[in-house]
């Protein structure tokens, strides 16, 4: 079965056709960084013409990119949660369109489940092996940062989550402070290379350090805006050069991933979850993935990272993990509403990908 993913839940107008979940034929993100750049973030409204722009191109190179009509597609998904609402509303508007048009199923999809399933999109494989089980997942990205444990029989449950910034949301507002541009994670990944990640002290929130115990029930969250104040006052009124901005970037780099990879471990020796899995835009960074790696091995479990071209948003993801709910018959109405955040009482949630007990 094919289908055609598409993601425009923030400002990457993306479209994909995937056969089987897994065999990307197309895959075309149209991104749309140098609009919002000189803002310093995402202006939804700006966001929302771009999409209108550009998703008919887009939705016909991928169709073209996989060498088939858009008669040889079985069902259209796209993310209607979280994301920008005027931004979503053009990919759901779209989607609901071809799938009345053309009579086959809408599937809406939740953006950050398909983050998590982007990681396995080369690798179907893993998720077909109970072995594999329990598989904890950490996403981060712009809008999330969050450890999520997902069983064999494809019950997902957030460990932790961000009580404020998101890790992405941080490098960008960092990037910003430093005036570095946005998107600021990539800048920052770049920049640090050549700087010294011990020269600045930057705290690392909700970890344990300085001997001051984190509340048992906060050891899987996330708190990144005391970093971001820390960084503002390290910065506030001096020129720095061009040595002092790496070894200022290179720390604060360091205190968001550190208590990224030192939560990620700490839960899968809790847990003993037995596959470890990093998703998202901010697992595109090098440092972060570089760490993990050491990490995970020094806790003798595999570790999954996601392809660099599927970290960031794109709609192979979307189409992938429409796949396995259109596959079980999983569908939805026309009247399928978009939404700003995921539901409130999302503390699990059904991974269908992960049935493997079926
Ligand atoms: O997944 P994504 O494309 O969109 C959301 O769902 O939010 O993630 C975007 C985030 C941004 O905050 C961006 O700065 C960050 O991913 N990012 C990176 C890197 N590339 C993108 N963060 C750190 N290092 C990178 N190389
Ligand atoms: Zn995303």
């Amino acid at each position: 079965m094919i289908v055609l993913g598409i993601e425009s839940s923030c400002d990457e107008t993306a479209a994909a056709v995937v056969r089987a979940g897994h065999q990307v034929l197309g895959s075309v993100v149209a991104s749309q960084v140098k609009l919002h750049a000189g803002y310093g973030g995402v202006i939804p409204e700006l966001a929302a013409r771009e999409h209108l722009r550009n998703i008919t191109p887009v939705v016909a190179e991928a169709l073209t990119q996989s060498g088939l009509g858009i008669d040889a597609v079985s069902a259209v998904a796209v993310t209607n949660l979280p994301g920008l609402i005027p931004a979503l509303l053009v990919g759901n508007a779209y989607a609901k369109g071809l799938a009345a048009c053309r009579k086959i199923p809408l599937l809406g999809i939740n953006h950050f489940e398909a983050h998590i399933y982007g990681a396995f999109l080369e690798h179907p494989e893993l998720l077909a092996d109970s072995a594999n089980f329990p598989v904890l997942a950490l996403v981060v990205s712009g809008g999330h940062t969050a450890l999520v444990l997902i069983a064999a029989d494809g019950r997902a449950e957030i460990l932790g989550a961000t009580l404020d910034d998101a890790a992405g949301e941080a490098l960008d507002k960092a990037a910003k402070i430093l005036g570095l541009g946005y998107p600021g994670g990539p800048v920052i990944d770049r920049i640090a290379k050549d700087g010294d990640p011990h020269a600045f002290a930057f705290p690392q929130g909700l970890r344990r350090s300085g001997g001051r115990p984190v509340p048992p029930e906060l050891r899987f969250s996330f708190s990144f805006s005391g970093v971001k104040t820390a960084l503002l006052y390290a910065v506030r009124g001096r020129q720095l050069s061009s040595q002092e901005l790496a070894d200022v970037v290179a720390s604060y780099q360091r205190a968001v991933m550190e208590v990224l990879v030192s939560k990620t471990i700490l839960a899968a020796q809790e847990t003993a979850a037995r596959l470890l899995c990093l998703c998202g835009g901010v697992a595109c960074n090098s440092y972060l993935r570089g760490r993990m790696h050491e990490a995970a091995a020094g806790i003798g479990r595999q570790l999954l990272l996601t392809e660099p071209k599927y970290c960031g948003d794109n709609a192979a993801m979307v189409a992938g993990l429409g796949w396995h709910y259109a596959r079980r018959g999983i569908t939805d109405e026309l009247s399928l509403p978009v939404a700003a955040r995921l539901p409130a009482q999302l503390g699990s949630f059904p991974f269908a990908p992960a049935f493997v007990k079926e």
